[in-house]
């Protein structure tokens, strides 16, 4: 058998790298082929998650780059065209909800190759999101739907999904989370930042509904900034959100601290050392609640319920008073509930991942 990986941006690496180990496990069996789209580039972006990661370097980069989204969507198509008719494997594996994956998904489902999508189901039934839009179309044309859980199963049998179509295997980004927790000790951006374990907050924002809009954006740091005179605030910005700022002429106080943005490990060492974690992150929802560190997202909506049902997540909206006071709230809690770890959030994602490749 020989799958074909694709990859795209950033929180594409942390879900693939766990397939990629486990395919290279079953070496005898199994083929790969790694495919990076190129969607994300820099180094902060990309390679050093490749390191951190320990996954191969791509077999091949399409090198696509940056663009609006017909743009990026139609370059992925055209070059990865050729590829597929060369390598014609048996699957296509893609992940997550970004543009590369349905461009891949869209690009194999016309040359008749088979699609397994990870990360299947998870709908916030916001169309205003350009990942939705992505989830929703990339799972209708996929052969294989592995669900990170039971909530995703119960959207995609709504939408009228074959049963047989839909495996449960759990969330391959905790299989990288559970892999990488000891040697993100061994970083030393704690040292490096000035920060002690759980007297700081971390924020990422980068959502287009958050940091295109001015009013938006102004209010969101008017919060951070007011939460930032209790807490230190460390803010590793995305490329995205740092256009923004300079745009909109948004001077952040000392207190919340940009950063580039980091790697995977020291990033990882970073947040689960905080006392709080705001985000608009799908991704941080999870590895939050995976180990129980207070997350609160500056969303409306998630298509990751379930970190709020068991995890530590809560959505708190883009109001600077809803903002303000939920984190209050946190830093005033002696001690904050216990979160749950859902079912099948155990680090064997990824087994069973190529399991179920193994027998469709
Ligand atoms: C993309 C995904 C989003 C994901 C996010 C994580 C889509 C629709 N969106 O959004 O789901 O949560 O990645 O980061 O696929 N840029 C750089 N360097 C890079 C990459 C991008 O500077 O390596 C800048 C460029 O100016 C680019 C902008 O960031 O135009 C946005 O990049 P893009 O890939 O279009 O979307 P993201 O906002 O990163």
């Amino acid at each position: 058998m020989k799958i074909l990986n694709v990859v795209g941006a950033r929180p594409n690496f942390m879900k693939m790298a766990p397939i990629i180990a486990a395919i290279q496990r079953r070496a005898q069996e199994v083929a790969q082929v790694l495919v990076h789209t190129g969607q994300h580039y820099d180094e902060t972006m990309s390679a050093s998650f490749f390191r951190d990661l320990q996954m191969p370097a791509p077999d091949i980069n399409l090198e696509i780059g940056s663009g609006t989204h017909a743009e990026q969507t139609a370059m992925v198509m055209l070059a990865l065209e050729p590829v597929l008719i060369a390598e014609r494997p048996d699957w296509v594996v893609v992940v997550g909800d970004v543009n590369s994956t349905l461009a891949a998904a869209l690009t194999a489902a016309k040359l008749g190759i088979k699609i397994a999508h990870v990360e299947a189901g998870l709908r916030s039934f916001d169309r205003a999101m350009p990942e939705e839009i992505n989830r929703v179309l990339t799972d209708r044309i996929s052969d294989l739907l592995l669900t990170p859980s039971k909530d995703a199963d119960r959207n995609l049998l709504a939408e009228g999904i074959a049963p047989e179509r839909i495996v449960c295997v759990g969330n391959v980004m905790i299989d990288s989370l559970f892999v990488q927790v000891e040697r993100a000790r061994q970083s030393t951006i704690l040292a490096d930042l000035n920060v002690s374990p759980r007297q700081f907050g971390v924020v990422t924002l980068h959502r287009p509904s958050n940091v295109d809009d001015a009013a938006t954006l102004k209010n969101i740091f008017a919060a951070l900034t007011a939460i930032a005179a209790e807490l230190p605030i460390v803010f590793p910005i995305h490329p995205r959100t740092k256009a923004r700022l300079a745009e909109f002429g948004i001077e952040p106080p000392p207190t919340l601290r940009l950063i580039e943005p980091l790697g995977y490990r020291d990033f990882l060492q970073l947040w689960s050392n905080a006392r709080l974690v705001l985000t608009d992150s799908g991704g941080l929802q999870e590895e939050t609640t995976a180990m129980g560190i207070p997350c609160l997202t500056l969303r409306d909506n998630t298509e990751r319920p379930i970190t709020i049902e068991q995890g530590t997540n809560r959505l708190v909206g883009r109001e600077l008073a809803s903002i303000v006071a939920a984190a209050i709230e946190i830093l005033n809690s002696e001690q904050p509930r216990q979160p749950r770890i859902p079912d099948l959030w155990d680090g064997r994602t990824a087994e069973r991942i190529v399991e179920a490749l193994l027998k469709n």
